[in-house]
């Protein structure tokens, strides 16, 4: 695992250790079991909401310690003041190499010190298995699995123009240009890094193909970074800032799913979780939306699997008994199928019964177990969220720019992340 020696959690947290030392003295006396996280669009409330009664059940209350949206960039540095002053959440909703991070750090709790994961390598594929466990110890615990590299189309529209589903880029630009002639937006998305960057990442996946999307973004392959494939997937990037518009700027995906689902705009790229809020309205999948791979990336699935991990606290009886159940609840067949039906995404478990998942899900499962599969960049599951923000700035910034060229932020690329692994 890359260790981000420049990221500020590490030096950070070292300079604590070496001086103040870690840990808090919490009392005894048992709490709310409080947890980091990020769900606050009204699909993830609902989710979020399955967690709660499932927990509830169990004699756990679930304290919420969330931070607004956008993928998680600002809940990841509020836990960091957290953590490193010594008051961790009993949870956080860390996913990919975070993980690999925190645990360096000595925070985190060993699962297998809570309760018996004996029968995980039977229920979780082996990709969601290699996410969460560190030097082969279970350090954070998988709930469901997104499927990020969709494109929705919207079936008011599409039908209404009698539109097929455009499965290259040409095919979406001929079909966007066409909408737009029509005076119908055809593409919404928020002006966000974060929500810049997921359009790249599809393009990226589409104009590299999977070997060279994972050798640039997993491996840091610099002779992948700046090569003409690279240059040529962002300017064809470039290309969808085109049906950016003004009212865009600095909205968040909450604001894009609203125009899609709501018949303002015919298409949105994003990751499978939009659909929480669409269900909770009432919509339905093929009915109100359609879901196919985004161009060009037929028979890939780009995932994010959305995990959590338990901080070590001067553990009482008491608190590690609650961590346990927390644990517990959240890998059994029942929470997993009711959060995911709500969430948008499937099970991180494979081995469940999926009746009553819409059609999206469905081909999500079908995918997930066809497909190659890669790490989304974009959803820190091939980078820290460090180094995965600062390339999401950079992308942002050139999707925006009037003056930088591909070429030069290709090379900028390269020079960002050499530095961001440099020993
Ligand atoms: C991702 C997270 C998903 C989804 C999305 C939008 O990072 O893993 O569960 O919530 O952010 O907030």
């Amino acid at each position: 695992m890359k260790k981000n020696m420049l990221s500020p959690l590490y030096l950070t947290a070292n300079l604590l250790t070496l001086g103040l030392g870690l840990g808090s003295c919490n009392n005894a006396m048992a709490t709310p079991f409080e947890v980091l996280h990020w769900w606050t669009d009204q699909g993830e409330l609902h989710a979020k909401q399955v967690l709660v009664e499932h927990l509830k059940v169990n004699n756990i209350e679930f304290e919420d310690f969330a931070i607004v949206g956008e993928g998680g960039g600002g809940a990841i540095h509020v836990l960091q003041m957290r953590a490193l002053s010594g008051t961790p959440p009993e949870a956080a909703q860390i996913k990919g190499p975070d993980i690999a991070e925190w645990n360096n750090l000595g925070m985190l709790a060993e699962i297998d010190k809570l309760t018996d994961t004996g029968s995980w390598q039977q229920v979780f594929p082996q990709v969601v298995i290699d996410d969460v466990t560190v030097d082969q110890q279970y350090m954070a615990v998988p709930i469901n699995i997104h499927r990020v590299n969709w494109l929705w189309l919207n079936t008011k529209i599409f039908k209404q123009f009698a539109l097929a589903p455009p499965q290259t880029w040409k095919e979406f630009f001929t079909t966007a240009d066409f909408l737009a002639s029509k005076g119908v937006k055809p593409l919404v998305f928020g002006g966000t890094p974060w929500q810049d960057a997921l359009l790249f990442e599809s393009i990226a996946i589409s104009e590299l193909g999977t070997e060279k999307y994972i050798q640039a973004f997993v491996d840091f392959n610099h002779d992948v970074i700046s090569s003409s494939e690279m240059i040529n997937a962002f300017k064809l990037f470039k290309k969808l800032h085109r049906y950016a518009s003004p009212e865009q700027q600095g909205q968040g995906w909450f604001w894009a799913s609203e125009s899609f689902i709501n018949n303002q705009a015919a298409m949105l790229f994003m990751g499978d979780w939009v659909k929480g809020s669409w269900t909770v309205a009432g919509k339905k999948a093929m009915q109100d939306y359609q879901c196919i791979p985004a161009p060009g990336t037929k028979g890939v699935f780009s995932y994010n699997i959305d995990s959590f991990v338990l901080f070590k606290k001067l553990h009482s009886v008491v608190e590690q008994r609650n961590q346990a159940i927390f644990v517990e609840t959240l890998v059994s067949p029942e929470f997993q199928t009711d959060f995911s039906k709500v969430k948008g995404s499937i099970p991180a478990r494979t081995d469940l019964d999926l009746s009553g998942f819409d059609d999206c899900s469905l081909q999500s499962a079908a995918d997930f177990k066809s497909n190659v599969k890669v790490p989304s960049f974009t959803q820190n599951m091939a980078t820290s969220s460090h180094q995965q923000g600062q390339m999401t700035q950079l992308i942002s910034n050139y999707f925006n720019s009037d003056t930088l060229t591909a070429e030069e932020v290709v090379q900028q690329l390269g020079v960002m992340v050499k530095a961001l692994t440099s020993k």
